[in-house]
This record gives C-alpha cells, structure tokens and sequence, in this order.
C-alpha cells in the first residue's frame, strides 16, 4: 500500500510540495486548504494527476478543505498560514498564524495522530512549538524545516562564492530561524577541505550575513510572499528520510530537553531523521564565540515562544 502525504496549506510552498512528491513517487498526495480555496485546491491536484503521464508517477492526489481526507497520512507538511510580506518580521506573523495552527493541530490530531509531522509555517521557532504543544505529540513526531533551509542557503553561498560545486559543500547552522542564527565556518569543508582554508574572514563573515538575512532578500525581491522552492525542497529531504528510514543528519528545529543547555524549547540542532522520526539529536562541542552566538539566538527564540503564552 502506498504512503500518503497530507499537505496542510495548498499556497505557493504546498503547491511545490505536492509537485516533488509526486515526480519522487513519496505516495499519495492530499492537499487541504480553507473552504475557499478548496477549488483551487483541487485544481492543483488535478493539474499533478495530468502531469502525471509525462512525469511518469503514480499517485492519487487530491484536493480538499475536510480534514477526513487526511486520514491516516504517514506525513503532515504544514504550510498553512498568512506568508510575510515586505517590511514585516516573522514575528509580526505570529498572532495570525498561531490562530491557524491551533485548527490545524486539531484537524492532525483528530485524523492523523500517528503522522511524522513537518512544521513549515513562519515564525517557524513558535508555530513547531505551539504544534507540539496543542496536539501533544511526542516530540520524535515533531519538527521544524528550518535549519535544513538554512543550510542549504548557506552551502549555496559558499558555492556560488567559491566557484565549487554546491554538492561539496558540507556544513550546518544552529539555533532559530531568523536573524541571528549561528552558521558554524569552523565545521564547515569543501570536499573535506576546511572552508577557512580556501576562504578569507572577510568573505566567510560576507556569507554568514547573506545566510542569515536570506529569507529577507527573497521577500525584498519578490515585493509580495516568500521564498517557496527551496523551504519546499527542504522539507521534502526531511520526509524522506523518515519515510524511506535513510536516517540522514539534518539540521531541524527539535524539541530540546537539555540539548546545548536548552529545556523545553524548539531549536535549530543536528538531528538524525529515521522511521522513528527524530531519533538522535547531536551536540557540538562549540568555542567560547559560537556558543555566545548561540546563547543570542536561544533569547530570541525564548521571546518568540513566550509570545505564543503557551
Ligand atoms: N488551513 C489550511 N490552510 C490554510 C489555513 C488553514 N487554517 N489558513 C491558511 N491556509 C492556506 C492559505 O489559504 C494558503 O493557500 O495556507 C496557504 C499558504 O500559502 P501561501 O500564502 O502561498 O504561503 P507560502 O509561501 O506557501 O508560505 C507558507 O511557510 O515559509 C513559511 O512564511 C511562510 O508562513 C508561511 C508559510
């Protein structure tokens, strides 16, 4: 029997999701949106049902605004939400979007409690915990899609910097998803080749400031919505891992209960993603400056949290 994928969320970033896991064959696709938008919604699926010949798939994907076509789904991806516009922070987003994650946590509790669930909706930090937290979920069940962007971006800047192929590239960033995230240079190698041997503290500290503002260069260019290609391909990486139990090491926004001297948040820490869900979490031994890095972004996250009064 086939896998099934719910998509909560059926906007520019769902729309990629539901693409990716057709062409990679991941399972049946539902792609729930509000009662507004289900016409779209089913649509969309539509469209992917007629791609299907040419992109050599097989799939049923459909479209809906009712919760009972979720049933069952092995993964919940969770766009759904208002994007941020030009000049608003991820916070400005949270009251909206909290309201939204309250329905939705109560439409995957209620039909697809045992899901391995994917957060994706900004600011991601609050909306993961406060997904976790309404629908009481273990937290192996739980994540955020941010760091595995945030690394992403950071691997592309070194690559397009560097002139190397972006395959090459191997590093990871740590803590919340915003601003002062902690991209880690130290641990970062170019075909095993330490970045700050290849690259000047000029143009390392250059790329750390472009990972961090990133998802604001794309909301500045775009004038209207955010980034939608790479969160989408980011979270499909996750959920793949779990479904097929590649047990890859990705940076994920993870309930830490101890973890770098957190307790009881979400964060951006290396996780192993397996057929149990979030199954490890590793912990770096980091220098005097990167764990002050850290320490910045913990508060950040913490204030954001405490805003969700949860
Ligand atoms: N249930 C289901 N879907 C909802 C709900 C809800 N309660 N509320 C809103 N949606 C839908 C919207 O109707 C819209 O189709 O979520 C979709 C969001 O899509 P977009 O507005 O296109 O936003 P997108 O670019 O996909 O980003 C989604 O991810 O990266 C974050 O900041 C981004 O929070 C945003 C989210």
């Amino acid at each position: 029997m086939r896998k099934k994928i719910a998509l909560i969320g059926g906007g520019q970033i769902g729309q990629i999701l539901a693409m990716l896991a057709a062409q990679r064959e991941m399972g049946d696709i539902v792609i729930l949106d509000i009662p507004e938008l289900e016409n779209p919604a089913k649509g969309k699926a539509l469209d992917l049902m007629e791609m299907a010949p040419h992109g050599n798939y097989d799939a049923n994907i459909i479209g809906t605004s009712d919760y009972k076509d979720i049933a069952g789904a092995d993964v919940v991806i969770i766009t759904a939400g208002k994007p941020r516009q030009a000049g608003m922070t991820r916070e400005d987003l949270l009251a909206v979007n909290l309201q939204i994650i309250g329905a939705v946590a109560n439409g995957v509790k209620q039909y697809a409690p045992k899901a391995f669930c994917l957060v994706v909706t900004n600011p991601l930090d609050a909306m993961v915990y406060a997904f976790y937290k309404m629908t009481g979920f273990p937290k192996s069940q739980v994540l955020g899609m941010a760091g595995t962007l945030d690394t992403a971006r950071w691997r592309a800047f070194i690559a397009m910097e560097l002139g190397v192929s972006v395959v090459d590239v191997a590093g990871t960033v740590l803590g919340g998803h915003g601003p002062d995230m902690v991209p880690l240079p130290r641990l970062t190698t170019v075909g095993g080749v330490p970045l700050a041997e290849i690259a000047s503290k000029e143009l390392i500290d250059k790329i750390v400031l472009r990972t961090r503002e990133a998802g604001t260069e794309i909301v500045k260019l775009f004038g209207k919505g955010s980034a939608f290609f790479s969160p989408a391909w980011s979270a499909i990486v996750m959920a793949e891992s779990y479904l097929k139990d590649k047990k890859r090491v990705l940076p994920a926004c993870a309930l830490c209960e101890g973890e770098y001297g957190v307790n009881g948040l979400f964060m951006g820490v290396p996780c192993l993603i397996g057929a149990k869900g979030l199954e490890k979490i590793y912990e770096i031994k980091l220098t005097e400056e990167e764990n002050a890095q850290l320490q910045k972004t913990i508060g950040s996250v913490k204030k954001t949290v405490g805003e969700t009064k949860l």
